[in-house]
């Protein structure tokens, strides 16, 4: 038995055809071959288990058949869902995803996306908000590379983008809080947060006013926990958790702290996560439709691969108030 690496030569050789020939037909031009050429190339394919070398493919059609996503953090379930939606819609249209976890470092970003143009990936799908705008110029953009933007990537009427509509959530938020009777509240985010998160900061500030507490946490269940303490010598009794993971990290460092969830305090987190269903009390949460945020996204970046010079398209998503079992009305107001 031979370990020898089958290929197209083989392939010719087997059926009978010349390489060319074999090439059209497994690149799907079959139609100017008769049906007798296309059936005798199929056979040799089959019988010598021929698998076209992607690679050398490339070098043929120009195109790989794949599409590099970059994500910020693998580890937030958000992220997961959102490639679940970009995958489904990639693999119906045979476009293998490779993913690429930034983990919020912008060098590991830029040299991912270097990496990925060189390694012919046919679009790109950013997430991130790490990689610069230098960094996209003359990777992507100078080089006619067809990308979109999303979520914490904000889009720069240069590119195609997906957006949620992150000010009514932030909105619809605050006005719960407020309908409950909650005037001291306080809203839990990153410091440096990106433009997706500031602006639902500016949405739940459009009902409060300045009139809210800003505590600094990382988008994580770490974040959350760490932000208790400041919770605590606080007198807010309403929380606003920019995302869901935030909003579990401080329902566990509440919990240490002998707290109780809707009782001393009313949580809404954000994106609607599956875990947000199954903790103790159910959260409510402004969901996302993040699995539609990356269907959407792939679909348009192939709509562009397919028509590079059509106008940049923005479609904005909406949110919806889940509501839940962890927020209720302030004592003193009900
Ligand atoms: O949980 C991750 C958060 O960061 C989400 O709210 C998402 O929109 C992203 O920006």
């Amino acid at each position: 038995m031979t370990n020898k690496k089958i290929t197209i030569k083989d392939v010719a050789k087997q059926s009978g055809v010349s390489i060319a020939t074999v090439s059209q037909i497994l690149n799907g031009n079959d139609d100017k071959f008769s049906p007798k050429t296309v059936e005798k190339v199929i056979a040799a394919k089959k019988a010598l288990n021929y698998e076209p070398d992607y690679f050398a493919r490339r070098m043929i059609v120009k195109k790989s058949k794949t599409i590099g996503v970059l994500v910020p953090d693998i580890t937030n379930p958000f992220f997961g869902t959102l490639l679940s939606g970009i995958e489904k819609i990639l693999y119906r249209e045979n476009f293998v995803t490779i993913l690429c976890n930034a983990d919020s470092d912008d060098q590991r970003e830029s040299a991912y996306l270097e990496e990925l143009s060189r390694r012919g990936v046919d679009g790109f799908i950013i997430a991130s908000s790490a990689i610069s705008n230098e960094a996209i110029n003359q990777n992507l953009r100078q080089k006619n590379r067809p990308f979109i933007v999303l979520d914490q990537k904000k889009a720069e009427g240069f590119s195609d983008a997906v957006l949620s509509d992150d000010f009514t959530g932030g909105k619809i938020a605050a006005q719960h809080l407020k309908d409950l009777g909650h005037q001291q509240v306080a809203v839990v985010l990153p410091k440096t947060a990106t433009e997706n998160i500031q602006t639902r900061l500016a949405g739940f500030r459009s009902i409060y006013g300045t009139n809210l507490e800003v505590i600094d946490a990382s988008l994580s269940k770490i974040g959350g926990q760490a932000a208790v303490p400041k919770v605590l010598s606080s007198k807010v009794t309403g929380i606003f958790a920019i995302n869901d993971e935030i909003a579990f990290g401080l329902y566990y460092g509440l919990k240490e702290a002998g707290k109780k969830i809707p009782d001393d305090y009313s949580i809404v987190g954000y994106d609607n996560i599956d875990m947000a269903a199954y903790v103790t009390p159910e959260l409510t949460t402004v969901a996302q439709p993040v699995l539609k945020i990356g269907e959407t996204a792939a679909q348009l970046l192939l709509e562009r691969i397919a028509q590079p010079d059509k106008a940049w398209d923005e479609i904005m998503l909406p949110v919806q108030l889940k509501l839940r079992k962890s927020t209720a009305p302030l004592k003193s107001f009900s």
